[in-house]
């Protein structure tokens, strides 16, 4: 544990020199939270004071942290073989390769890259080059996705994303590549519908969309089965096998986002197994390496790979290259970070743990300022109102963060030892191997901050 003048002095050197994602410099300068150690769901920040992690990081960390097996793997690989490019083969990515393809039917490749922003963004290039190959007398580019999704920080992906506050500063991002369609949101439902009797308004836009657009212009439909960013919008049954009907009836590539919905997150290995599609492009991140090191990939179905093989003359080979792509130390530990989850069996714990989560979460609905609760797996939400009846929320998106009640919520869970994000929702993502008592003290203190903020902003 640092020493205070030890801690002061990581302050001063990091506010003096640290560029911080998101977070506005001025607040860094008032919470100065520096962590120095983890182990399973705790963090421990440089004051010694416990928290438990309500987010796994950034939704990643699913095994949890401080297995210290996977820092012996990373040695082991750094002394035998640190690095070498993807163009030519090497151990632990073919293995990591074989694992993931086996997880996802066994029918696919897989390219590697180190973030999902990367994943994504080679997919959308493949979905291209792919409708090149295939419907060369067409120009299919167009990626349909849906409004308030997040599909990474760069500027192609912000532009898939339908967040208007997170792109708004690098507008215009691009011509008319990504067009967006309504998400299925159901508690603030864009077509005004409950998800009992919508008959899927939400797919019937999409479908207008792709016609009103010319289905010969459309590469791909982006999905990412539980939507994270909005908030943990859990669509209503049949939602993607309608998605997946719509692309197969016009040659559209199916490409789902499970860079946080992967590995375990919502209760199944992937959540599109929830609704058993096969989609044609997944792309994964977070989970598949549990943050221990960078690893993301784009795994394609072998139906669309096919298109890729070629003599070199006939250039049909993938026209990208990535320098950390299939760094053999990240795959090896990867490839151990899958065996672990599988040998804990930890998609079934969250699927277990997760539905003994919301039932907790669900208690919170008698709060005056709670509108909804809802969640998939250990990929939780509650979402904070200033009236139930309107659903008026404290603000949009992210930018609710910003809200002094959201804030206020935040601070007082951090002051009670849970670290977790408040955008218009509290979002509870914990890693998967969260204990059951781990989660009522969770519970505990989203209640108990609740009950403080009402009664601060003036509900007795
Ligand atoms: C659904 C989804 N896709 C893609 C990304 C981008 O991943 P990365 O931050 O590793 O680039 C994120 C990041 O949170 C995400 O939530």
């Amino acid at each position: 544990m640092p020493t205070p003048d030890q801690r002061a002095s990581v302050v001063r050197k990091d506010l003096d020199n640290v560029i911080h994602p998101i977070v506005p410099h001025k607040q860094l300068e008032q919470q100065q939270l520096v962590i120095v150690s983890a182990k399973d769901s705790t963090v421990v920040d440089a004051d010694g004071r416990e928290y438990l992690d309500g987010m796994a990081g950034l939704w990643c960390v699913n095994i949890g942290y401080g297995r210290t097996e996977l820092a012996d793997v990373a040695a082991e690989q750094m002394r035998q073989l640190s690095y070498y490019p993807h163009t030519a083969m090497n151990l632990p990515a073919a293995a990591l390769a074989e694992k993931v393809n086996r997880l996802l039917g066994g029918d696919n490749h897989v390219y590697f890259v180190s973030s999902g922003s990367e994943a994504n963004e080679a997919a959308f290039k493949f979905a291209r080059q792919y409708a090149r190959h295939e419907y060369p007398q067409q120009n299919r580019y167009k990626t349909i996705s849906r409004y308030y999704g997040y599909h990474g920080t760069t500027l192609a992906t912000l532009a898939a994303g339908g967040m208007g506050d997170r792109k708004m500063k690098f507008e215009p991002l691009s011509g008319n590549e990504f067009v967006h369609v309504a998400p299925p949101y159901c508690y603030r439902c864009p077509f005004g519908l409950e998800p009992t009797s919508c008959e899927l308004a939400c797919v019937k836009n999409m479908e207008t969309t792709v016609l009103g657009e010319g289905p010969q212009t459309v590469a791909e439909i982006l999905i990412e089965p539980v939507m994270s960013a909005v908030g943990v919008a859990v669509p209503p049954d049949g939602y993607l096998p309608a998605v997946a009907d719509l692309c197969k009836q016009h040659g559209i590539l199916l490409h789902v986002d499970e860079v946080i919905n992967g590995f375990g997150r919502t209760g199944r290995l992937f959540a599109h197994e929830h609704s058993g599609v096969k989609p044609d492009i997944v792309t994964v991140a977070k989970g598949i390496s549990s943050a221990y090191l960078p690893m993301a990939a784009t795994v394609v179905r072998n139906s669309v790979f096919k298109s890729f093989i070629g003599e070199a003359s006939e250039n049909r080979q993938v026209n990208q290259v990535n320098t950390y792509g299939g760094h053999p130390v990240a795959a090896a530990v990867a490839l151990r970070n899958i065996e672990i989850l599988l040998e804990e069996k930890l998609a079934q714990r969250s699927a277990e743990n997760g539905a003994y989560l919301l039932d907790g979460l669900k208690t919170l609905m008698r709060h005056p300022w709670v509108g909804d609760v809802r969640g998939l797996g250990l990929m939780c939400a509650v979402e904070l109102v200033q009236d139930k009846a309107t659903k008026e929320p404290f603000g949009w998106g992210p930018a609710a963060s910003s809200h002094p009640y959201s804030r206020r919520v935040a601070a007082l869970m951090e002051e009670r030892g849970l670290l977790t994000r408040v955008f218009m929702s509290v979002q509870l993502c914990p890693p998967l191997v969260i204990s059951k008592a781990e989660i009522d003290r969770m519970v505990t203190i989203v209640d108990e901050s609740l009950t403080a903020a009402e009664r601060e902003f003036g509900f007795a």
